[in-house]
Order: C-alpha cells, then sequence, then structure tokens
C-alpha cells in the first residue's frame, strides 16, 4: 500500500492506528508493504520513528509495533515531480522480486486534494498506476479520500481523470461515515424488523432531525478548512449518507450493486434548494473566534456551522420535512438522527396533557452509540397524567464493544475488493448538485454568514427555520 501524504493527519491519526490493530489482530496477511510517500526528507528508519511518536502521543503504542514497524518504508518525493514515483516504482519492483511474485498494489491518496490532479498525472506518466506486470493489472486499487472535488463541475473533472486511469471497480472514494458501524446499523434495524417498517413513511412521520455537532473547532486543520468550509467538509459526504440510511428503500440484496444503487437513487430524489431559496432554507454561521483560529484569514467568510430545511421526493416522504444541523463548536460532540413521529395522544388524552413531542426513534451515530424509542407513558400514580419515558439500546452495554472502528473495516473491505462501502460516482454527482446549488446562492457570502457563539447551538436563526413550522430541535 502507498499512502501519498503520508506525513499528514490522515495517517497519523486514523490509517496507521487502524492498520496497526488489524495486524495485531492478524488481519493483514503475512507479509505487506506500506510505503509512505510525502515531500519531507525521511528513511526508512527515520519515518518509523516519527511515526512511533505519534502513536506513543496518542496511546496507541500496541505491543504489535515492534515487528509492524519493519513492513513501513518511506519515499520522499514532490508530487509534481516523477522522480519520486520513478524511485518508487523501483522499490515496488523490489518487494515483487524478492517474494517472487506480483504483489497488489493499493495507492491511498491522503493528501489535501489540490494535490490529487498532480498524482494522478504521474501515476499515469510513470506507469504506477499499471501494477507490477509489463501487461496492464487491472487489480491494483486506488483509494481517493474526500473532499471529492470542489462542486459538480470539479467532482466531475476529477471523475473523469480517475475513470481513464483505473475500471470503476478498481476505484475506492472513501467517506467514512459509510464505515461507521452505527450507519451500517440504520439498514439492519429498519429491514430486519417488520415493526419499524409499516411506520417509516409520510403517513406516520412528522419530520426528521438530523445533529452532527462537534465540540471542538478547526484546530490545526485551519488552513484546509477555510478553503473547505462546513457545508462541503461534512454536509456534501457524512451528511448525506446519514439522510441515505434513513430514506432509502430496502436494496434487494448485499450482492452487486443493489445497496450503493438505492442510496444514490435517494441522494438523488432529495429536492435541490434553488439559488434564490437559499436564504429561506439554508442558514450559515460562523462562530465568534474562528477568525482568531491559527491559519484563517482575518477576513474569512468561511462557515462553520449549517441548518437546512429541504424534502425528499420519493414517495415514502413525500413533503416530509427533513431538519439538518451541523457545526462545529457546538456545546457537545453528537451525531444523531431523530424520527419523529405524527402526534396521536390528544384523540384520547388531551385533557390529561399531552407532552409536547411524543414518539420519537433517535439513533445515535456517536458517542454512546445506540438507539432509543421514546414512548408516551401512564406516570406512576391515582391520577391520570402521562409523561414519556425511553427504551434504550446501548451497543456498549449490549454488546461489550462500541464495535469496529470505522477506518478498519473500510481497510478490510479495500483490500477483500469490496465496494458496498464506498460511493459511487453518480452518489457523488447528486450530492453535488444539490450542494453546488447551495453554494451558488451563497455567492455574495459575506452577507449571509451569521456569527454564533461558541459553545452554542448555534445562530438564532437556526432555531428560527425549525420554529416557524412549528417544530423545535431536540
Ligand atoms: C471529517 C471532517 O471528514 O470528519 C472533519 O473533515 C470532521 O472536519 C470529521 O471533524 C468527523 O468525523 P468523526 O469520525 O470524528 O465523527
Amino acid at each position: 500500500m502507498v499512502i501519498f501524504g503520508a506525513t499528514g493527519d490522515l495517517m497519523k491519526n486514523k490509517l496507521l492506528p487502524s492498520l496497526l490493530k488489524l495486524y495485531q489482530q492478524k488481519k493483514l496477511g503475512e507479509k505487506f508493504y506500506i510505503v509512505g510517500f510525502a515531500r519531507r526528507f525521511f528513511t526508512n528508519e527515520e519515518f518509523r520513528k516519527d511515526m512511533a511518536l505519534h502513536l506513543r502521543s496518542i496511546n496507541q503504542y500496541h505491543n504489535a509495533w515492534e515487528s509492524f514497524k519493519n513492513n513501513l518504508y518511506y519515499q520522499d518525493g514532490d508530487f509534481n515531480d516523477p522522480r519520486g514515483y520513478k524511485e518508487l516504482i523501483k522499490n515496488l519492483k523490489l518487494f515483487d522480486k524478492k517474494n517472487k511474485s506480483c504483489i497488489t498494489r493499493f495507492i491511498y491518496l491522503a493528501t489535501p486534494p489540490n494535490y490529487y490532479e498532480a498524482i494522478l498525472e504521474n501515476l499515469k506518466k510513470t506507469k504506477l498506476s499499471k501494477g507490477c506486470g509489463d501487461k496492464d493489472d487491472k487489480w491494483t486499487r486506488i483509494i481517493v479520500e474526500k473532499p471529492f472535488g470542489k462542486d459538480l463541475r470539479t467532482a466531475i473533472t476529477l471523475d473523469r481523470k480517475l475513470s481513464r486511469l483505473f475500471e470503476e471497480k478498481q476505484i475506492f472514494r472513501v467517506d467514512h461515515y459509510l464505515g461507521k458501524e452505527t450507519v451500517q446499523n440504520m439498514v439492519a434495524f429498519r429491514f430486519a424488523n417488520g415493526v419499524f417498517e409499516p411506520v417509516w413513511n409520510k403517513n406516520y412521520i412528522d419530520h426528521v432531525q438530523i445533529t452532527f455537532a462537534e465540540e471542538r473547532g478547526v484546530g490545526n486543520r485551519g488552513q484546509f478548512f477555510d478553503g473547505v468550509g462546513l457545508l462541503r467538509d461534512v454536509g456534501q459526504n457524512h451528511l448525506m449518507q446519514l439522510i441515505a440510511a434513513v430514506a432509502m428503500e430496502m436494496p434487494r440484496s448485499f450482492t452487486k450493486e443493489y445497496l450503493r444503487d438505492e442510496r444514490a437513487k435517494v441522494i438523488h430524489a432529495i429536492r435541490p434548494i434553488e439559488e434564490k431559496d437559499v436564504s429561506k432554507f439554508v442558514v450559515a454561521g460562523q462562530y465568534r473566534d474562528y477568525l482568531k483560529e491559527k491559519n484563517i484569514p482575518k477576513d474569512s467568510n468561511t462557515e462553520t456551522f449549517v441548518a437546512m430545511k429541504f424534502f425528499i421526493d420519493t414517495e415514502r416522504f413525500a413533503n416530509v420535512p427533513f431538519y439538518v444541523r451541523a457545526g462545529k463548536k457546538m456545546p457537545k460532540d453528537v451525531v444523531e438522527i431523530s424520527i419523529v413521529f405524527i402526534q396521536t395522544c390528544q384523540i384520547l388524552f388531551k385533557e390529561y396533557g399531552c407532552p409536547e413531542i411524543g414518539n420519537v426513534l433517535t439513533i445515535r451515530i456517536q458517542p454512546d452509540e445506540g438507539i432509543n424509542l421514546r414512548v408516551i407513558a401512564k406516570s406512576p400514580g391515582a391520577k391520570l397524567a402521562l409523561g414519556t419515558v425511553d427504551m434504550k439500546f446501548s451497543y456498549q452495554e449490549q454488546f461489550k464493544t462500541r464495535g469496529i472502528e470505522a477506518y478498519e473495516k473500510l481497510l478490510l473491505d479495500i483490500f477483500a475488493g469490496d465496494q458496498m462501502l464506498f460511493n459511487r460516482s453518480d452518489e457523488l454527482s447528486s450530492s453535488w448538485e444539490f450542494i453546488t446549488k447551495i453554494l451558488n446562492g451563497w455567492k455574495d457570502k459575506k452577507a449571509k454568514i451569521v456569527k454564533y457563539i461558541d459553545g452554542t447551538w448555534g445562530p438564532k436563526e437556526a432555531q428560527d427555520l425549525i420554529e416557524r413550522d412549528g417544530k423545535k430541535w431536540l
């Protein structure tokens, strides 16, 4: 596996710990080579030391490291210059020779996205994309991290470039939310339990809310984040996948492309918010101290919070509003989906005090992964009065584990050649189509961004967005 951008955050925080964990669980196979490729000059030994230091600092220093580290190699190179690529090929060929075999290549693009084009160019020029033989080896795999493009046009251009070099079955477009245990469980929960599916539609659901809140700010990622903004950073990808998990139809099976077909169909069915309506249905915010963060221009108009309302034009969800909010510097870390059901309490119990909101099914993606069903119950006592109680399922309590880390799952699927939990290009272009309209509607962004105080649930306008419909953020 060649990892471009191997000195960056993704390698250190996600890829390396996941690879090490898989190694410890003996899931990596007996022989493998991981080659970090980046601009800085390192010998193999120096690279290993640098990675070890980092693992120690995040408390991920497993016993397995001492033997694992011997599988780590390093190649320095400028992403724009074929020299590094050529040296890399020489080393890959040495590995092949040593093992008297043609070793499958995994090429992981973990650099900032502005290098993707140059890397793809050089993969082509140096024939690194072709695998080990003289003839084309179709089984080289290319793994591309988000953000995949900046808007619809650039995403299509990138996709064209990729498909000139690789067949679709070789391309793995990562959205790590697809690898999350709780997101995958949505499919099981919805389609394996006969009890929920009959009410999972417009006849029973009042509205859907999704909250994607992070307590931290942009931290050391200021330079990257400021050029992207929250809508592109998590809206175009992670949020879309959460929406798809709630709203898609049952796939015919887990074989072939059925699951990806259903995801693509439902993302395509999200009703676009036209440019002229953006200010009515989308709120963009920036936390007050954002401009004081490292590497942020003093006049930045980048959004760190987004709230929006939209509809999905499928028979199942016709006219059911979806309210989604996502932001940095929120009061706490929480990612959850709530299905709010239509209230029926008042038919019989009006004068006994129906709670404002009755049945709510909440799927907590993180932290404290689990599912919660709020039901109305009679409060104990001689008098007839009502209250709400929660029926709770917690992964940790029930299974004594929080499940497998998303990147571990995705890496295993990449090795197995299973693309089900990776984005397909039609899924991506539908989500970019939706997002690009909002970006265009924000052309005069300065006028659109509202400040919010760090540690709050975003600007007041986000409350108004839902409250003017007589509903409330939960
Ligand atoms: C990344 C975004 O894709 O997802 C980050 O770039 C965000 O800004 C992160 O913080 C959230 O992922 P997780 O797994 O920590 O919820």
